[in-house]
């Protein structure tokens, strides 16, 4: 209680999943909660849940993200904490690439214990369209830096601040399917640590989560690849938003205070050199 008391805290992607978690967790640790996102219907249910303030933003449109901060500065005067949360996974229109992604590892398995060579192939980069690429790199890594641009003009002004990126073991095990998502991934935590190098004279500390598989809407359209997940997690299981909104308020708050340039990983065993 009241770790966060008297913080104001800007949430992208905080309509729903993660991003909403953090924004309870925020809340009930005594912050004052704004919640950005694409989906302003949600984005302002879990507004009046937490208190807080709803707004459209889409962190990969630069004018839209200073229009929103500005705003921000004028109604709240501060800013102490940034969650850079908002994200996709690729696979909203493109279903195909997770049923290949179980139909080739089993093939791909058959063939090389029946005959020792394998002959089916993922395929996913040599078929990637420009438009998929930008709209994943836009999102994650552009929304990232639009948003911690048009937040340092606040925070530079402030004694301290805290930020937060969202990262994804993905972007350190890599994912057959996903070339653009685990690229953004893995430049965000680079971000992480050439901006926390940056801003540690001015008292920002700037660390990442990336998080392992979480039960979210993000990962409900998972199908079979949830089973391969498990089965190759230590904790056979997926982690809950919880389980990153804890690791969140500990970045925010002051007991992380001698903490920047690095990355939490809550993610079951599945990875554990981040
Ligand atoms: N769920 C997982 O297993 C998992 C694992 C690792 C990393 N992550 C990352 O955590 C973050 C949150 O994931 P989640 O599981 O809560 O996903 P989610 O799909 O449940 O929520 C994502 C939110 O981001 C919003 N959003 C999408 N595009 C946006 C844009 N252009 N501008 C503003 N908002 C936008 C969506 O409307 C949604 O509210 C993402 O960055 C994701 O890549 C999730």
């Amino acid at each position: 209680m009241n770790r966060l008391k008297n913080k104001v805290a800007l949430i992208t992607g905080g309509a729903r999943g993660l991003g909403a978690s953090i924004a309870s967790h925020f809340f009930n640790e005594g912050a004052n909660v704004i919640l950005c996102d694409v989906n302003i219907n949600d984005a302002t249910k879990m507004a009046k849940e937490v208190n807080g303030s709803a707004y459209y933003m889409d962190v990969s449109d630069s004018s839209n993200v200073l229009e929103i901060f500005k705003k921000v500065h004028s109604e709240h005067k501060q800013l102490d904490i940034l969650v850079n949360n908002a994200g996709i996974n690729g696979f909203e229109d493109r279903e195909d690439l997770l049923t290949d992604r179980i139909k080739v590892n089993n093939l791909q398995s058959k063939e090389f214990n029946e005959t020792g060579k394998i002959k089916s192939h993922f395929d996913v980069t040599v078929n990637m369209s420009d438009e998929e690429w930008h709209k994943m790199i836009s999102i994650h890594l552009n929304g990232t830096f639009f948003c911690t641009r048009e937040a340092l003009k606040i925070m530079n002004n402030q004694i301290q601040a805290s930020i937060i990126n969202m990262g994804s073991v993905l972007g350190t095990t890599g994912g057959p399917s996903s070339p653009h998502y685990s690229a953004a991934k893995s430049a965000i935590l680079g971000f992480t640590r050439a901006t926390a190098r940056e801003l540690a004279s001015r008292n920002i500390r700037v660390n990442a989560i990336a998080p392992g598989y979480i039960d979210t809407d993000m990962t409900s359209s998972l199908g079979d690849v949830k089973k391969m997940v498990k089965s190759v997690t230590p904790m056979k299981k997926f982690g809950t938003a919880d389980d990153i909104a804890w690791a969140a308020v500990y970045l925010a708050s002051d007991e992380s205070k001698f903490v920047t340039g690095q990355t939490i990983s809550p993610n079951g065993g599945f990875v554990m050199n981040q």
